[in-house]
């Protein structure tokens, strides 16, 4: 649902004058794309319940990874990590395009670093997404120009409610969005010119872990005004349509005034910081979803935001407050429709936790960070294989020593020559996963005939590995045919159980070992003996990763 007259609530028509004013007058300079592309561009297309990312009219499957922060300042520098992330297998670079260095005279903008970056991210075969650092970067505006910095006066800050001031641009200031519309759409529309053609550039992360701190809203005159004003009518609307399936803890605070359909933002949520919560995500979103909608206008590459979980559980403004966070799903959506993912970052252990939040109301999974360590590479095959994800990428990607060692690059080597079979089967239930750990160290999973049970393979107890040292155990599993299943993964001991009354025991047919090559399977060694315990298990064990082709056959 498209916002356009409410871009800053009610009570708020000199900020929304001056916004159209500005945008108009720019629209000349800013000529309108989107007609011009093709099916061909990057686009988000569904496959049965999953959300597939189309790259050259092909589903893809991004095995990325995140620069640091200042890394794609320098082109030297940009020029020695290629080698690094191919060894990791990386198909994909998360780097941050900075508005400081891309317009640091108002109006001048220069293209030359990123666009190196862009030349030599597909001389390398690489992809890329963009991360927008424009008027927010983690709260901050610290990638906003010298020249937005210095004019306070017109580029308002998101002031305290003590009146000080901090270095982040206020949400409700029609001169902080109009200029980062500005330099966003002149962005995307050079992106559009020079790549276009190549799909370098397949998606793009507007602004980064949006959040108020160190209070949950902000507290400018104009924000202060619109706080006291009615909820929109175009929230309000939407919470009403989707009372039933809006987020439980959503409802469960609208439901606190009886699920009032109009009023100030107090009487239709009550007066809480969980209430400025609302109000100041509502502003973020509204704000992002103009960015986004005006720079898909120059070129509509599917767009995302991501989010600082409060992991700590910790009061809003203690953490990044009104940020797409989970409990502020339907929010986000609403207010933002021109964004196409809500993503969380991870910097918290708990994976499975926040990943069935932030699946719900139909969001598709893409994990734009998280933190790179030892455990990403199984997490990766989960998120792959459990929530059908988009991609996955770890944080400083490029920081690592010893690129090949890096189980990031081991589990990205098996999702690489299954990305076929993975792509074909996202949607259709035949695929899952499994993370598995010292705590939650078996699962089952049921599918087809066949009900299997997926153990750590430390359970076992053969490794001698004391149980505290266990490394993350993960896996994907696709069922290929009525018995036949194509397992990956590393630490895993599968048995299989049927749910056929009529043949109830299941034994092994056949198990393989092998590689994909070019989507074809192609056998190595043939596994019986102890590689399956003689025919009781399939098995994986710790420290490898690899591929199996497993048949079962059914018996009385
Ligand atoms: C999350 C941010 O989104 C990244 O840009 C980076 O600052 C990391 N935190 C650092 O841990």
């Amino acid at each position: 649902m498209e916002q356009t007259t409410s871009w800053f609530g009610p009570g708020n028509a000199m900020l929304r004058a001056g916004v159209f004013a500005l945008l108009i007058l720019l629209l000349p300079f800013l000529p309108c794309r989107a007609q011009q592309q093709s099916s061909g561009l990057p686009q988000l297309k569904k496959q049965g319940t999953a959300v597939q990312l189309m790259v050259k009219g092909a589903p893809f499957l991004v095995l990325g990874g995140e620069l640091g922060n200042s890394s794609a300042s320098s082109v030297a520098y940009m020029k020695d990590i290629w080698g690094t992330v191919k060894k990791m297998q990386l198909n994909t670079v998360l780097t941050p395009v900075y508005w400081e260095l891309i317009e640091p005279v108002e109006n001048k903008f220069d293209f030359s670093v990123i666009d190196s970056i862009i030349y030599q991210a597909r001389s390398n075969d690489m992809h890329l997404v963009l991360l927008w650092f424009g008027t927010w970067k983690n709260s901050m505006s610290c990638y906003a120009p010298g020249w937005v910095k210095k004019d306070v006066q017109r580029f308002p800050r998101a002031l305290r409610s003590d009146g000080s001031g901090q270095e982040i641009l206020s949400a409700f200031s029609s001169n902080n969005l109009a200029a980062d519309v500005k330099a966003f759409r002149t962005l995307m529309r050079h992106i559009h010119e020079i790549d276009a053609r190549y799909s370098t550039v397949i998606m793009v992360q507007v602004e980064n872990e949006i959040g108020m701190l160190p209070e949950p809203r902000e507290h400018t005159p104009a924000a202060d005004a619109a706080y006291r004003g009615q909820v929109p009518p175009a929230l309000m609307d939407y919470l009403v349509k989707h009372k039933d399936s809006i987020v439980h803890e959503l409802k469960v605070h609208w439901s606190y005034s009886g699920y009032r359909s109009s009023g100030t933002w107090e009487q239709v949520f009550g007066k809480s910081i969980a209430t400025e919560e609302l109000f100041q995500a509502w502003h973020y979103a509204q704000y992002a979803n103009i960015v986004a909608r005006e720079g898909k206008a120059e070129y509509a590459l599917p767009m995302f935001v991501n989010a600082a979980l409060n992991h700590r559980n910790v009061d809003p403004g203690l953490y990044p407050s009104g940020g797409p966070l989970p409990h502020l799903l339907d929010i986000w959506q609403a207010g933002a429709p021109a964004i196409d993912i809500l993503s969380p970052d991870f910097y918290n252990p708990r994976f499975k936790y926040y990943n069935d939040l932030y699946t719900r109301r139909n969001n598709p999974l893409f994990i734009p960070e998280i933190r790179f360590e030892p455990s990403d590479g199984a997490k990766a095959l989960y998120a792959v294989g459990h929530y059908q994800a988009i991609g996955f990428s770890p944080f400083s990607i490029e920081s690592t020593q010893k690129p090949e060692e890096e189980t990031v690059a081991k589990s990205y080597d098996l999702l690489r020559q299954l990305s076929h079979m993975i792509l074909a089967n996202q949607g259709t239930g035949s695929m899952e996963g499994v993370l598995l750990d010292t705590a939650f160290s078996r699962t089952e999973i049921t599918s087809g005939n066949y009900i299997l049970s997926v153990s750590h393979d430390g359970l076992l107890g053969w490794s001698g590995i004391p149980r505290e040292k266990w490394p993350e155990a993960g896996g994907i599993i696709i069922r290929t045919g009525e018995d036949e299943f194509i397992i990956a993964g590393t630490g895993i001991v599968i048995t299989a159980a049927t749910t056929d009354v009529t043949a109830p025991f299941v034994g092994i047919l056949a198990a393989e070992e092998g590689v994909c090559h070019d989507g074809k399977w192609v056998p190595g060694r043939r596994l019986n003996g102890d590689q399956t315990h003689q025919g009781r298990h399939i098995r994986i064990p710790m420290g490898e990763w690899c591929i199996q082709r497993v048949k079962l056959y059914r018996y009385k």
